[in-house]
């Protein structure tokens, strides 16, 4: 059975590993040494094995494809670019729900998950679905894994 469920997850994530956009994040730092890629990838996997965990039953495309574009923003926020991304916090969910939306016709869940994984930050992006809570947890483990270990 589990086996049968790791396929599944490798399945709906190889669809997106493929994907010369989403190879782009290749190009970006997210955090320490990591690209915004393997980040992104981080947060699927580690999503994934929550909802396993804890029995949760999420909708796992929903859930995979959300964690693995949430920071689909394509750009380095470490770069000055003219003060373009001094709220990279507050807007950087934004960019990359419409980055997914414009490329992968993704519907409105997933575009949820994307949307709200930065609250508290973004307060009023409260997430609203299972999916989406289990990323927004999902991302802050990992960011404080790779800002405090993988420098
Ligand atoms: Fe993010
Ligand atoms: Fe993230």
């Amino acid at each position: 059975m589990k086996k049968h469920s790791d396929d599944e997850m490798n399945r709906i994530l190889s669809g997106l590993q493929t994907d010369e956009r989403v190879q782009e994040m290749r190009k970006f730092i997210q955090h320490g040494r990591v690209s915004t890629y393997e980040h992104c990838e981080s947060v699927a996997r580690l999503s994934y094995k929550i909802d396993r965990l804890l029995s949760l039953h999420s909708d796992l495309r929903v859930l995979l494809v959300g964690a693995m574009l949430h920071d689909f923003y394509l750009y380095d926020w470490h770069n000055d670019d003219g003060g373009a991304h001094r709220l990279h916090g507050f807007t950087h969910a934004k960019a990359a729900c419409a980055n997914a939306r414009a490329h992968f016709a993704i519907d409105d869940r997933t575009g949820h998950v994307i949307s709200s994984h930065m609250w508290p930050l973004n307060l009023k992006k409260l997430p609203m679905t299972r999916e989406a809570w289990i990323v927004c947890v999902a991302d802050k483990c990992v960011s404080a894994y790779e800002t405090l270990f993988r420098r």
